[in-house]
């Protein structure tokens, strides 16, 4: 099961959860669920308020997975998403350094999930 270790300066603490295995909410979902305040207009992929920063913890990189179209669209609007980024992620499954909270799943791994608190920040 992983844990899901939030952090914001916004937040007094980090706050770390343990997503039930096979579940499949989002981060934005778990997030709301424990009163994690990441930022949020749509909840659908097309406003890009949701702007997250995911790092793996522990010393494997994060799991491969495939970015949704609104996700890749977004994340290039904001300039979150380098060109070689993106063409990691069509050709490999690598995500990227920044994601938004309403399409994220998370894997069977640890990550950091990072957010400034500030709509679009990350
Ligand atoms: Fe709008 Fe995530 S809440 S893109």
């Amino acid at each position: 099961m992983p844990n899901i270790t939030f952090s914001a300066p916004i937040m007094k603490k980090d706050k770390t959860i343990y997503a039930v295995a096979g579940n499949t909410s989002t981060i934005l979902a778990l997030a709301k669920e424990h009163e994690i305040p990441i930022p949020f207009e749509c909840g659908d992929g097309d406003c890009g308020s949701c702007l997250i920063e995911v790092t793996a913890l522990g010393d494997k990189p994060l799991m491969g997975m495939a970015l949704t179209e609104k996700e890749k669209a977004r994340l290039k609007e904001l300039q979150m998403i380098s060109p070689a980024e993106l063409e990691l992620a069509e050709v490999n499954d690598t995500p990227p350094r920044f994601r938004l909270a309403c399409q994220f799943i998370p894997r069977d791994e640890d990550v950091l999930v990072s957010f400034t608190g500030t709509p679009g920040g990350s």
